[in-house]
């Protein structure tokens, strides 16, 4: 956009792009699976469930031959934890792990690799009803036979491990939305005693992983949050506090604690003030601090702009995905220099250069982006494609933008936009469509999920045999 001397992508970039298990699997109730909190999610009337998806799981095959069409590196994607272990906890499930031996074997054989997510939001139900992350004594245990069985089972084929997808996006949904649990609202006690359990679970799983896998399986194993970079909306310094109280519930708090085995000081002053009651036990601490992710992956859509905020009551304003506002701290508003999505969503393609530059200047990790992406309304053209300009034109920005990171000496391994194929939107059903790949079926009405290439397929493509050389 504005840089000199750009630097080019590294040689082995991880060009490809993500999906996640409940998704675009669909298959609900087949090959042993178990049932998980997405699979009793209602989103309303309007949208479709999550039991067919995009119905991956009987089209890997043809979508994986795609994928290595577009020329793709890597494919980002989760496992059902209730694919593997239908209760959550006890017996494994052979045919749920033979399914995913399958896709991995698929993705080996066309050259792609695979960055697995362990967990992407779809606690299983039977986990769930026993208090799911509120209860540690169950969950976390369960988490790290789940994780280990993978490690032992996919680990000689897997080199990229994620943990757990967007932490940060549960907490702060579970203090406003209620969005993983039927719209029950915890209180901030409540909440952040589940984020303090996954952190607890995510520190075990990369310890254990580290001692007993890495050496021989010669993998990496990293968190995956969502980055959102925080402006103040005006020069006011009381703004610029709330930019940087915004920084930390949002973004810092997890990284702190996943990198550096710390709760933010800030955070903990904020427990401190609302009476929030940590249920830190001992060794705790000692736990954090053993396990150091190898790298960090994280998910980017949007910046948030924000101003002072003396409130007390949560701002309900529910139009921008990062709206969320922690009374007292920070209050979310527009920036009017940017444009926004269909769907309400700021598009700042800056903002990526921004957050890498904030991740890298803090934690000096290696860095892969794990999503990315414009969620539209789309229709099929008569020739069966569709005409997705504005897609390329936000891809197109947004890899800009990381070349001109790449190009400030950021380590950036790769990238893996939101998303492959189209799939249903966590809270926004089909209609919210994110893919280089057409899934040709409705809210409703499934057609026959016939899969089509739109124009950003190609673009795509052509980006990624250029090693991205074409983008500036
Ligand atoms: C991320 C999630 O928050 O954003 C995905 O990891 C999600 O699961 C994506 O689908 C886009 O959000 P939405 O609500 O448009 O589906």
């Amino acid at each position: 956009m504005f840089m000199k001397n750009l630097k080019n992508f590294p040689k082995n970039f991880l060009w490809g792009a993500s999906t996640s298990a409940y998704q675009c699997e669909g298959a609900t109730a087949e090959g042993g699976k178990g049932k998980t909190i997405m699979d009793i999610a209602n989103h309303g009337d309007e949208y479709c469930d999550f039991s067919v998806a995009s119905d991956f799981y009987h089209h890997y095959k043809e979508d994986i031959a795609l994928m290595k069409e577009m020329g793709f590196k890597s494919f980002r994607f989760s496992i059902s934890w209730a694919r593997v272990f239908p209760n959550g906890d006890g017996k494994v499930n052979q045919e749920g792990l033979d399914f995913y031996k399958n896709v991995i074997k698929e993705l080996r054989a066309s050259n792609i690799e695979p960055i697995v997510t362990i967990f992407h939001f779809d606690t299983p139900l039977a986990l769930e009803e026993k208090g799911g992350w509120s209860n540690r004594e169950l969950i976390v245990p369960a988490f790290e036979k789940y994780a280990d069985t993978l490690f032992q089972e996919l680990g000689d084929q897997v080199k990229y491990w994620l943990t757990i997808n967007e932490q940060n996006v549960i907490t702060l949904s579970n203090l406003k939305f209620g969005m993983f649990s039927k719209g029950k609202r915890f209180t901030a006690t409540e909440a952040f005693n589940k984020n303090h359990v996954m952190f607890i679970a995510n520190a075990l799983v990369m310890a254990n992983y580290h001692k007993n896998y890495q050496k021989k399986q010669k993998g990496l194993i990293g968190p995956a949050p969502n980055v959102a970079p925080a402006y103040a909306n005006t020069n006011k310094p009381e703004d610029q506090i709330a930019a940087m109280n915004a920084g930390v519930m949002r973004n810092w708090l997890y990284l702190d604690a996943y990198v550096r085995g710390e709760y933010n000081p800030i955070a903990l002053k904020y427990f401190e003030d609302k009476g929030v009651e940590l249920d830190l036990r001992k060794g705790d601490l000692e736990i954090l601090k053993a396990a150091k992710p190898d790298y960090i992956a994280f998910n980017y859509y949007t910046s948030m702009t924000v101003e002072h905020s003396d409130a007390e009551e949560m701002n309900k304003v529910m139009d921008q995905q990062v709206g969320f506002d922690i009374p007292g701290m920070f209050r979310s508003v527009k920036n009017q220099n940017l444009d926004k999505t269909e769907y309400g969503w700021e598009i700042d393609p800056m903002g990526l250069r921004y957050a890498f530059r904030e991740v890298h200047e803090r934690y000096r990790l290696p860095l892969l982006i794990t999503e990315n992406g414009i969620g539209v309304r789309e229709t099929l053209n008569k020739d069966n494609t569709v005409n997705d300009d504005y897609r390329i034109d936000y891809y197109q920005k947004h890899i800009a933008a990381m070349r001109e990171a790449i190009s400030e000496g950021i380590d950036v391994i790769g990238y893996n936009p939101w998303t492959a194929i189209d799939l249903v939107s966590t809270h926004q059903g089909f209609s919210k469509r994110y893919g280089f790949i057409y899934i040709d079926r409705d809210e409703k009405d499934l057609k026959e999920m016939k899969r089509y290439r739109k124009k950003s397929f190609f673009w795509y493509q052509e980006m990624i045999k250029n090693n991205g050389d074409n983008i500036m």
